[in-house]
């Protein structure tokens, strides 16, 4: 049989060799307690997530701050309370020679109301569109406040490699705090992190710079970043490609590309260009011909032949996948192995079209909620008909509230 490109290593600029080309994208798993501590079930998804085979695991979005939760049931990692269970979690997602990754993220204004009285962000923008009501208005933070956050962020980033994490991965994108830095809808502020676009990417870069100052050059450090908002007035494809280019020439081993925010929400429903399923893959093409960085793209890959495709084609390093894995962890094992032939990722539905309008997003994030759940409890995840039980689940979970979109994802 012809080797699959997808079987192939991949070495990061600072020498890390990845088994291949798998990378299992961010996905918050929403198990942490009531005192956000990661625990035995996280221990047991990136166990089984390990065994499938995936070459990058990347943890759902871990906050830096305790006080500003993008959801219920973030994993917060503000200092070492915690450090038996990350160190458990680290060897479960390193075992089978893969590589974990922790995703480190601070929601800003996507803070819900449920969750935050007062959100911060870089300018007192509130955030719009039709999810817009969920959010309280953020107030801006102090300068002083700002370089607090970047500390914040590489604490969290020591503390992951001294658990034994293997890399970690700046989150970006999707309209959280580093993303409302970048953007100029989001952004106004008129002292050295808002304006033009060096100041607007100075929070990344602070962060990025002091990450690798206290991790060294050899520790995998990634980005999440948007191809573009998709917003009048918001991050374009022009400033995406600028910071590219920036962070690459500092140094950064790898970057993600993906797109959207609460306000629309690209990520998960792509760009609707091209025929292709796989979302945001021009625009990756375009970058990799830019810069000497591994690209990964996630969204959409679906079968074997698109993501043979998009490496054959030179449009990505990696294969990013996110949902898939929650219905099948072991992906990677099953294609390697010749036995894979799709997952089907279709939205679910209530049968009520005004309620799938309002609660479809939700929907969709609580049945691969559940599914990750099921895999760390060890059992097979369980593929449903209809959006009632992932529905009945939140609300089970989060009571009433629940019926309030929680992330962009
Ligand atoms: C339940 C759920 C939680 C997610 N959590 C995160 C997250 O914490 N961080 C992140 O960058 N993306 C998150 N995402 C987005 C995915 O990483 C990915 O970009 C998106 O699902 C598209 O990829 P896919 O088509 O392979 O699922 C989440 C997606 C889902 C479904």
């Amino acid at each position: 049989m012809k080797k699959l490109k997808v079987a192939e290593t991949l070495t990061l600029p600072n020498g890390t060799i990845i088994k291949n080309r798998f990378f299992k994208s961010a996905m918050s798993e929403t198990m942490a307690n009531r005192k956000n501590q990661p625990n035995q079930l996280h221990v047991n998804l990136y166990r089984e997530w390990a065994s499938g085979g995936t070459g990058i695991l990347v943890t759902g979005n871990v906050m830096v701050d305790r006080s500003a939760l993008g959801e219920p049931g973030n994993v917060v990692v503000e200092d070492e309370r915690d450090m038996d269970v990350l160190k458990q979690w680290a060897k479960a997602g390193t075992a089978n020679n893969t590589q974990i990754w922790m995703q480190i993220n601070h929601p800003g204004k996507q803070s819900p109301r449920t969750l935050s009285k007062e959100p911060v962000a870089p300018s007192a923008i509130p955030v719009g569109g039709s999810y817009g009501s969920v959010f309280n208005n953020p107030r801006a933070l102090t300068t002083t406040e700002v370089k607090e956050l970047v500390t914040r962020f590489i604490t969290t980033a020591k503390i992951a490699k001294k658990a034994g994490f293997t890399g970690v991965q700046i989150h970006g994108a999707h309209g959280y705090l580093v993303n409302q830095f970048l953007s100029p809808h989001d952004n106004q502020r008129t002292d050295e992190y808002g304006g033009t676009l060096e100041n607007r990417m100075r929070f990344l870069v602070e962060i990025y710079t002091g990450m690798r100052e206290s991790l060294g050059s050899d520790f995998p450090i990634g980005l999440k970043l948007n191809s573009t908002d998709f917003k009048d007035g918001g991050f374009t494809e022009e400033d995406s490609i600028k910071v590219v280019k920036k962070i690459a020439e500092l140094g950064i081993d790898l970057i993600e590309v993906s797109g959207g925010s609460y306000e629309n929400p690209k990520m998960s429903s792509g760009t609707g260009e091209g025929s292709d399923e796989v979302f945001f893959l021009d625009y990756a093409k375009k970058i990799k011909s830019m810069v000497d960085v591994p690209i990964v793209v996630t969204g959409g890959f679906r079968s074997k032949d698109s993501m043979e495709e998009a490496l054959m084609n030179n449009k990505t390093s990696m294969i990013g996948i996110a949902r898939p894995l929650a219905l099948v962890p072991d992906i990677p094992n099953q294609i390697l192995e010749g036995r894979y032939i799709t997952v089907n990722t279709q939205r679910l539905t209530t049968g009520f079209k005004a309620l799938d309008k309002k609660l479809g997003a939700l929907i969709g994030n609580s049945y691969y909620e559940q599914q990750m759940k099921r895999i760390a409890k060890g059992k097979k995840p369980k593929r449903h008909q209809n959006g009632w039980s992932p529905l009945f689940h939140t609300l089970m979970l989060h009571g009433p509230t629940a019926l309030l979109p929680r992330r962009s994802k």
